[in-house]
This record gives structure tokens, C-alpha cells and sequence, in this order.
């Protein structure tokens, strides 16, 4: 029980992030482009979704594999009804010690206190800019921004722990970088920055849309100086420094700049049951037709096994703008980020 599971570069398998969702209230420029997901997109139907009881199951099947951390991400994963009921189920799992979830926001109001009394410990929220107008353009809805930050307070008043995620693209966001720390600083809140990733084939992506690590580091610490914090977690995904003369944190997710596939411990099942061993995998294997078969959890624990042993994944320490360009990509919104 709860043995490791090695995959060809000697990382454990430790972390599921499952979709719950592949839709989301948002169309954000950069994941959801209206242009294409208010088209003829094909969302995936009801029947296509993991119930809760197959994503309990395969979650119970990870969790005698090594994995220890959770993660529910979208789409929007408050979109999918009930969502507490799922977290209870998985909190309930031997071997589960962390349950995180990934999302806008928006729905924060309404479900915080539900979401903490099923078990659920953690939110990451997106947000990419303070200013009114440019974060209604950039969620392509017209929400404003008070409605995040409102979520963000209900989830702090319902106990959760809070982080706030901020892709940075530049000519979209650049200019609200330090709005985003004076405000999120003043809260002792943790703001992650996220280097634009070359996920999905639907947002344009190219290497000069990139804001760097360095550039933004290089902008916050000329207004607030900054120091190195030592990672919380092995294989933690966000480079951490401090504020000088405070206990708040700020992070850099590197993808693009100073890849971190080494220590990339994560496995994620997408919302219609695919089992991806990378963010830019191009081909997952399908669980929810293993789950729906007569196969024990035996047998379906020794192909997820098998599956993480011939892991050979390091997209990200690879990436060329050559290999950038001409590649299959699948969404964002699918695959859970
Ligand atoms: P914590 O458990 O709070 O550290 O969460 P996290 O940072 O692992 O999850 P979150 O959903 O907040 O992810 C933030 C950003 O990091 C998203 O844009 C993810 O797509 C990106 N990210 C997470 N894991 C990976 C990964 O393995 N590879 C790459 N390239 N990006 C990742
Ligand atoms: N590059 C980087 N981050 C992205 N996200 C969505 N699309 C991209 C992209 N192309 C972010 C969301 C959210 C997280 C789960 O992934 O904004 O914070
Ligand atoms: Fe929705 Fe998040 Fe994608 Fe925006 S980035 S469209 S909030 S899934
Ligand atoms: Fe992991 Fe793939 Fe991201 Fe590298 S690119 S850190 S292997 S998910």
C-alpha cells in the first residue's frame, strides 16, 4: 500500500490533477477565446463526464500508487454541480493529504463555506489584472473584478487558504503587474505569476508574448525589494521570494524561462476520463472505457502503473520555438492546466 510509483527519470508519481469541467463562465483572450468557444465548440456532454464515483475510484487506484495531492481544475470547476460532494469522497481517501482547487473565483461567494466543510483546504484563483475595464476585456464576460475579489474574501473569511495566479502577456497585462502586488501584498496574500504557456491552439501563443520571470521580477523588485524563500514542497511549481521586511510571498511560474520538469511529479485526468502524464501531452489514455469495462481496480491499478513506469515527459526543458510551433496542442480547458 501506498508504494512508490517511478516513472523513466526517477520522479514519483505524487500529484493527480483531475478537470472536473471542460466549460467555464469565463472566456478569457488567451484560453477560451470567444471567437472559437462561443462558436460551434464541442463541450462535452453529461454522459462524456467522470461521475463522482469513478473519480473516487480512480482517485482511491492513484492514491495506493503514491499520490498524495489533489487538485479539481476546469474549465471552471464550480461549473460542475455538487462539487462538495466530490470533495468529501476524496478527502475520505487513505493516503489523500491535500485537496486544492483551481479556479476564477467568481463562484467563490456562493460555495466557500460549502467547499471548507466538505474538507477542502486550498483555492488558487485566477486573476490577471486590478484595472476594471481591461480584466472585463480580458475575461471576455465583462466581469469585474470586485467580483473576484469578493471571492477571494469569502474564501479567507470560510477559512481557505488563498492564492492568486496571474498570467502575464505582454501587451494584455504587462502594465498591471505592480497594481496586482500593491493590492494583493497589502492583503498578505501570495501572487503567483505565470509565464504565458504555448498550451491549446486557440490563443495565438508565440515566444514574443512571453513576459519573462526575470522582467517581472526585475519590475516588483525595483518597487518592493525582494528576497528568495526556500520552497515549501519538493517539486513545488512556483519559484518563492518574500518581500523584504514581510511574511508575504510571491511567486514565478517558470514554464517557459526555467523549466521545472525534473521534479514534475504530476499526472492529470481530464474531465471525460483521459489520463495525460503531461500538460502538453497530445495523446492520453482512455480510464473512463477502463472504468466502465469489467476491470478490477488491480487491473486498472497495473496500466496506470504501467503508464507512469514508460513516462519519459519533459516537454518544457524541450521547448524550442521551432517544437512551439509545429505540434498538435490540446486546450487548456480540457486538459485542466
Ligand atoms: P499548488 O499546489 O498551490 O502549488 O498549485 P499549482 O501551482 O500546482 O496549481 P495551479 O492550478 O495553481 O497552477 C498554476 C499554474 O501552473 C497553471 O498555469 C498551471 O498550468 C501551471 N502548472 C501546474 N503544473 C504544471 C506543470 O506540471 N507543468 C507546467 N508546464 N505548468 C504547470
Ligand atoms: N499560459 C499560462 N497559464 C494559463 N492559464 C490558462 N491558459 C494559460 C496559458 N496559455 C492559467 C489560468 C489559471 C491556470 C490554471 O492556468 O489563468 O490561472
Ligand atoms: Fe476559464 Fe480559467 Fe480558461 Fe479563464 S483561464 S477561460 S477562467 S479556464
Ligand atoms: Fe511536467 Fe510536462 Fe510541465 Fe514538464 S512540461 S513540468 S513534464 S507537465
Amino acid at each position: 500500500m501506498n508504494s512508490l510509483t517511478y516513472d523513466q527519470l526517477q520522479r514519483p508519481l505524487r500529484d493527480l490533477r483531475i478537470s472536473v469541467t471542460d466549460r467555464c463562465n469565463f472566456r478569457c483572450t488567451y484560453c477560451m477565446p470567444a471567437e472559437i468557444f462561443d462558436q460551434d465548440y464541442a463541450f462535452m456532454s453529461r454522459d462524456q463526464l467522470l461521475t463522482f464515483e469513478e473519480i473516487e475510484r480512480l482517485a482511491s487506484i492513484f492514491a495506493n500508487l503514491g499520490v498524495k495531492k489533489i487538485r479539481l481544475t476546469g474549465g471552471e470547476p464550480l461549473m460542475r454541480r455538487d462539487l462538495p460532494v466530490l470533495i468529501k469522497k476524496l478527502m475520505a481517501i487513505d493516503g489523500i493529504e491535500d485537496i486544492g482547487l483551481t479556479t476564477n473565483g467568481v463562484y467563490l461567494v456562493k460555495y466557500s463555506a460549502a467547499l471548507k466543510a466538505a474538507g477542502l483546504q486550498r483555492v488558487n484563483v485566477s486573476l490577471d489584472a486590478m484595472d476594471d475595464e481591461l480584466f472585463k476585456k480580458i475575461n471576455g464576460r465583462g466581469v469585474s473584478t470586485k467580483a473576484v475579489l469578493d471571492g477571494i474574501d469569502a474564501a479567507l473569511k470560510a477559512g481557505l487558504a488563498v492564492k492568486v495566479n496571474m498570467v502575464v502577456k505582454k501587451g494584455m497585462n504587462d502594465q498591471e503587474i505592480i497594481p496586482m502586488v500593491s493590492y494583493f501584498k497589502e492583503k498578505g496574500i501570495i501572487l503567483r505569476f505565470i509565464e504565458f504557456m504555448d498550451v491549446g491552439s486557440t490563443n495565438g501563443w508565440n515566444f514574443e508574448q512571453v513576459v519573462s520571470k526575470k522582467e517581472i521580477y526585475e519590475k516588483i523588485h525595483a518597487v518592493y525589494p525582494l528576497e528568495p524563500v526556500d520552497p515549501n514542497y519538493f517539486g513545488e511549481v512556483a519559484k518563492l521570494y518574500r518581500y523584504k521586511g514581510t511574511n508575504t510571498e510571491v511567486g514565478f511560474i517558470t514554464s517557459v524561462s526555467e523549466s521545472f520538469c525534473s521534479s514534475c511529479t504530476r499526472a492529470r485526468i481530464s474531465a471525460e476520463g483521459k489520463l495525460y502524464t503531461c500538460l502538453f501531452a497530445t495523446k492520453g489514455f482512455d480510464l473512463k472505457t477502463l472504468v466502465r469495462s469489467e476491470a478490477t481496480d488491480e487491473e486498472i491499478s497495473k496500466t496506470v502503473t504501467e503508464i507512469w513506469n514508460n513516462r519519459k515527459d519533459r516537454y518544457s526543458d524541450e521547448r524550442t520555438e521551432e517544437t512551439a510551433k509545429n505540434r498538435e496542442r490540446i486546450e487548456m480547458s480540457y486538459i485542466g492546466g
